[in-house]
Parts: C-alpha cells; sequence; structure tokens
C-alpha cells in the first residue's frame, strides 16, 4: 500500500525521493507526491497517477531543488485517487506524508472544525497534519513535544513522515502498526516504507518499532519512546543487494521472480534439513512441540492463503492432524473455537498484513500458540508469533506474488515431514525419502522453466476469453485457486476455480465454449475422476487445457492442449504445477497488455483491513 520515503543529506532531493519511490511502485498507488525543503521554504509537488506523471508535472512547474524532503505514492483509501488528494498533505507549518489509516479522524476533524481550522482534501490525512500544527502552535520550536501530543490522539495504523517549516535541516518520523525504517549513511539519513527504496544508498537501518519517533538530521539520527526517552537501537544490515530490487534484464518483475523460484526454495529448505531429516529447531519447533497439538489452523488472506490449503493437503495426509484453512479477515471476526493445545499458522509474505496480524494476536489472547512464516525479515507478524520460519525468497517486487507462495509450501512439506515423522504417522525411512525428494524440486522448476513456449501458446488462447474455470481435485484443487487468483489479478479476466467433483452441482451451467477451462490433474489417484469431470466439459463446448504427468496423450474429447509435467511424486506436483499455472497468468496479461507488476486497484502489502 502507500509508500513513504524522506532523506536529509548533500544530495539532490528530489532525486533521492524519486528514486526510493520507485522503488516502492510495487506496493501498488494511484497518485504521488513530494516535498522539498527549497532555499528553507517548503515546495510541494503532487499528482494523480503514476510517477511518471509527476515527472511530468514537474517538468512544467519546475522540480523543487534542495538537499531534505519527504516523499509518498498513495493508495486511496479515504477520498477518490486526485491531485488534491495527493500527499503531502501540509496544516499550518507542517508537512506529512502518512501510510495507513486514522480510524478516529472524523471526531478528530470535528474538533479541529471547531477550532476554525479549515481543510482542503477529503484525507484522514490533513486532519493528522492539521493537529500536528495545532500542537507545534502551542509548543513552538518543539516539533517532538506536538508530534508525541499528536500520537496520544490518533486511533488506528499508521507511519508518518513529517517536515516541519521552522526545521528546514530535519526530517521527523514515527509508526504506529504500518512500518517504516530509518537508513543511515554517510551524512545522510533516510526514512522508508522498506529497505528497498533505499539499498541503493546504503543497506545500514534502524528497523522503527510501534511508538518510536525518528528525528533525522545530516550527522545523526535520534529516536525517542512517547516519554521523549533517548532509545539506543541495534543498526542492522540489509543481506539483499540491489539486483534483488532491479529486473535485471526481464520484462517484468513478475518473470524475474518466477525464475528466482528454484533459488527461493533451496535458499529457504536447505538450513531446514540436517543429514536428510527436516529440522526445525533453529526457529525453535522441535518435533515434541509439533507433535503435542491436537489441531492446527492456518490463517492468511491471498496467496498465502492457498499456500495453506496445500498445507491441509500434506499434513492430513500424512500427520493425520486436523487443519482448518482460514480467511484472516473472517477469522478475527467469527469467535473461532481456538484456544490451549491448539496451532496458529500464519502465513505472510510481507508479515505486515493488517488482518492476518490481528488474526495472530487474537489467536495468541485465546491461548494458542502461533507459528508465523514469514518473508519480510523483522516485519511485525514475524516479530509477535510465538515460533517463526522465515522463508528466504528475497524481495518480491510484483504484486502478483509467485516465488513468495513456492516457498511458503516448501516450508509447509518441511513442517508436514517433520509433524507427520514426529507423530509417528510416516516412518523416518519415508521422511528421509520425501525430503530428498523435496531437494530435487529447485532442478525440477528450472528445467520446466526452460519450456514456456507451451505456456505462451495457452496464453495467446486465453486472451479473448471473458471468465475462465480452474479445476482440479484435492492436492489439484488447492492449487488451482493459486492459478486462478493469478490470472484474474494481472490479466483481469474473471476466473474461478472449482473442486471439479462438484460442478455438476450448479457451476456446469455456465460452460459454453466460451468459457476455456483449465483442468490440473497431477494426482495419479483421482487422475480418471478428474477425467471424467473434464469430459463433462468438453462435451458441453469448453476449450479444455490440461496440466497433467507427462506420457498421456489426451483423446479428443478430453483435452485441446495437454501441458506435461515431469513424472515425479504426486504429493510434490503442486510445486511444479504451480509453474506452468504463473506463466499462463503472465503472458495472458502480457498478451493482453495490462500493469502486470502493478495491477489496477492492487496493492503489495495490506496494512489496512
Ligand atoms: C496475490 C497476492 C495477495 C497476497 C495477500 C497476502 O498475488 O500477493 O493475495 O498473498 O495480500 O499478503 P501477505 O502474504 O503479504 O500477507
Amino acid at each position: 500500500m502507500c509508500g513513504i520515503v524522506g532523506y536529509v543529506g548533500n544530495r539532490d532531493c528530489t532525486e533521492v525521493l524519486m528514486e526510493g519511490l520507485s522503488r516502492l511502485e510495487y506496493r501498488g498507488y494511484d497518485s504521488a507526491g513530494i516535498a522539498v525543503f527549497e532555499d528553507q521554504a517548503i515546495r510541494v509537488a503532487k499528482s494523480k497517477g503514476r510517477l511518471a506523471d509527476l515527472q511530468e508535472k514537474m517538468k512544467t512547474e519546475g522540480v523543487p531543488k534542495g538537499h531534505a524532503g519527504i516523499g509518498h505514492t498513495r493508495w486511496a483509501t479515504h477520498g477518490e485517487p486526485s491531485d488534491r488528494n495527493s500527499h503531502p498533505h501540509g496544516g499550518g507549518s507542517v508537512t506529512i506524508v502518512h501510510n495507513g489509516i486514522i480510524e478516529n479522524y472524523k471526531r478528530l476533524k470535528e474538533f479541529l472544525l471547531s477550532k476554525g481550522i479549515r481543510f482542503e482534501s477529503d484525507t484522514d490525512t490533513e486532519v493528522v497534519a492539521q493537529l500536528l500544527d495545532y500542537y507545534y502552535q502551542k509548543t513552538p520550536g518543539n516539533p517532538v513535544d506536538a508530534i508525541i501530543r499528536t500520537m496520544q490522539q490518533l486511533e488506528g495504523s499508521y507511519a508518518l513522515g513529517i517536515i516541519f517549516a521552522d526545521f528546514p535541516d530535519m526530517v521527523f518520523a514515527l509508526r504506529k502498526e504500518s512500518p517504516l525504517i530509518v537508513g543511515v549513511g554517510e551524512n545522510e539519513s533516510f526514512i522508508a516504507s522498506d529497505v528497498t527504496a533505499i539499498l541503493r544508498y546504503t543497506r545500514k537501518y534502524f528497523l522503527l518499532e510501534p511508538d518510536e519517533i525518528a528525528v533525522l538530521s545530516r550527522r545523526e539520527t535520534k529516536i525517542y519512546d512517547l516519554h521523549y526517552r533517548r532509545i539506543e537501537k541495534e543498526l542492522k544490515t540489509a543481506d539483499w543487494d540491489v539486483s534483488a530490487a532491479e529486473k535485471c534484464g526481464y520484462e517484468h518483475f513478475m518473470l524475474k521472480e518466477i525464475h528466482e523460484q528454484p533459488t527461493a526454495v533451496r535458499t529457504t529448505i536447505t538450513p531446514r534439513i540436517t543429514e536428510g531429516m527436516p529440522d526445525l529447531t533453529e526457529c525453535g519447533i522441535t518435533p515434541e512441540r509439533l507433535a503435542a497439538f491436537r489441531r492446527i489452523h492456518v490463517v492468511a488472506c491471498g496467496t498465502a492463503m492457498h499456500a495453506g490449503m496445500v498445507g491441509k493437503y500434506i499434513i492430513e495426509k500424512l500427520a493425520h492432524v486436523p487443519v482448518n484453512v482460514d480467511i484472516a479477515s473472517e477469522f478475527r471476526y467469527r469467535e473461532p473455537l481456538v484456544g490451549k493445545g491448539d496451532l496458529v499458522i500464519i502465513i505472510s509474505q510481507s508479515g505486515e498484513t493488517a488482518d492476518s496480524l490481528a488474526a495472530m494476536r487474537l489467536a495468541k489472547e485465546l491461548g494458542a500458540e502461533t507459528l508465523a512464516i514469514v518473508n519480510a525479515k523483522g516485519s511485525s507478524i514475524a516479530r509477535e508469533a510465538d515460533m517463526l520460519i522465515y522463508t528466504h525468497a528475497g524481495p518480491e517486487i510484483a504484486v502478483a506474488s509467485t516465488k513468495a507462495y513456492m516457498v511458503q509450501i516448501a516450508v509447509m512439506y518441511l513442517l508436514a515431514f517433520e509433524l507427520a515423522f514426529a507423530k509417528g504417522t510416516i516412518t523416518e525411512e519415508e521422511c528421509r525419502r520425501l525430503t530428498a525428494l523435496l531437494q530435487e524440486v529447485p532442478e525440477q522448476i528450472a528445467s520446466l522453466l526452460e519450456h514456456k513456449e507451451m505456456t505462451q501458446m495457452i496464453a495467446s488462447e486465453l486472451i479473448t476469453a471473458d471468465s475462465l474455470l480452474y479445476i482440479g481435485r484435492g492436492l489439484d484443487y488447492a492449487l488451482s485457486m493459486e492459478g486462478s487468483l493469478k490470472l484474474k489479478e494481472i490479466s483481469y479476466i474473471h476466473s474461478e476455480s472449482y473442486a471439479a467433483g462438484e460442478l455438476k452441482h450448479g457451476t456446469i451451467s455456465l460452460i459454453t465454449e466460451n468459457m476455456p477451462v483449465i483442468a490440473v490433474a497431477t494426482q495419479r489417484h483421482l487422475f480418471d475422476k478428474t477425467i471424467s469431470n473434464i469430459k463433462e466439459v468438453k462435451a458441453r463446448g469448453a476449450k479444455v487445457i490440461l496440466v497433467c504427468h507427462e506420457g498421456y496423450t489426451p483423446e479428443k474429447d478430453v483435452a485441446d492442449f495437454c501441458f506435461p509435467l515431469p513424472d515425479f511424486e504426486d504429493l510434490l506436483m503442486p510445486m511444479l504445477a504451480v509453474v506452468p499455472l504463473q506463466l499462463i497468468a503472465y503472458y495472458t496479461a502480457v498478451h493482453k497488455g495490462t500493469d502486470v507488476d502493478k495491477p489496477r486497484n492492487l496493492a503489495k502489502s495490506v496494512t489496512v483491513e
């Protein structure tokens, strides 16, 4: 969602802000703006649309020149995307950028209106700017005091970058829930929503905790708590290099990230395997601890929830432990039957998804133990979980998740193997065999990626479709949910995933020759049954694309195209079958000319509920 960048130093501030914002574009946004100190005065440039629109506007209105300022990409929540609602927003001597939502902004606005203050936008952010100025006017010359007083009034989730007209060489920042980091360079300091925005300049950063306030100047960064007490923090070093956040010759980040999957899986599983057996002790997870849980709940959103669906099938099959999979936004409000003795697994790439974070906190309150599977280091979910397994996918920039999903399911496999062995539902020999096969998966994915042409051809057949159906049984059904989501989010073609056996209970009425069906049939014990379901849709005119093991030659009454997958262990097939589904979605979007990496209306990290 919204992205924040701030800078103070000797470089051209506008350049640093625009470069940083371009690195945050992936988070999703619909307007952008910057505020820079120019000759001791604050100069603002903002525009609806993309950063390119802001650049154009600055060409005609002039580029702010200075060495300190703040910038923002906005994903609209309060008020439509427009120049007027774009950040930065000003209130008297204060200018701010904001990520998150101020839940009590209406009450605060009424208070400020009653004091005669007028507003120019529809945003909750302007309310914060005006409130900051209101308190600043009461103690002029003391910005931190005004910040603390303002924070005491705000309800909701937020991160703010602030400049005060009276302090032209300083940038102030604070956070509650929404993430923010403070970058430290040689005679320069930065703030950013995530580290990718500043990797070009520095890899050293502080992770701001909720209720902390950062005061940045060229020479130093000071961090305070809400009592205005100085806090000493550990300076962290980002282990990603700049190339991790660049396209490196690929047309889109999404394609690059699909190709990074073999490495991502290898990097994620290798440190968790000791002498051929899964070993999660470095994550605080021992076989005894795992085996003690009577039930497992997986709670997540979107793609991460789909990874949980794959996890459900494999854990139940191998370890015989019941697994519920919940959408986090449902779980948190439906009074879930969760408590002591339950394990709640939260899966999240960003580790900041508001609903997933709230669901995890609820699970803890209810007495369950929580295990987070998270990609972003130091994120809120990672910090608050009882147990933590980091996925090592590196930064995922494309909004549509690919490599993060892949490593999430890789971790679910490791967990399932370890749990099943701990429970005694598989032998050590079987556990070793499955672990060894999991280690072969990266190579299998790499070889699949060498045969992209067929997915390009299939995609060219799909671009005229208005709607598509994905079908499968068991693990193939779990997987087809992800295939369907990928297609709709980036190609804007409507699609649904359906349990193949459930079709004739209603949905089959939708089938016509204009509704292609992508059928996934990798589970040999279900193969014949899925083929029967495929024949049912084929008989009603659907064009069928079948994804199954190599060596099967479909009759004309089964499929129009067949994408062959290597002959591999059924249980691990989701890790292979997802690759053509990702590529079909990708090339369909490319053929349609959509904005693949930044699909409309979507944000990468959903920090509001
Ligand atoms: C889809 C996608 C989203 C995310 C969801 C959860 O491609 O990326 O559905 O999976 O918003 O995000 P995280 O994993 O960051 O909690």
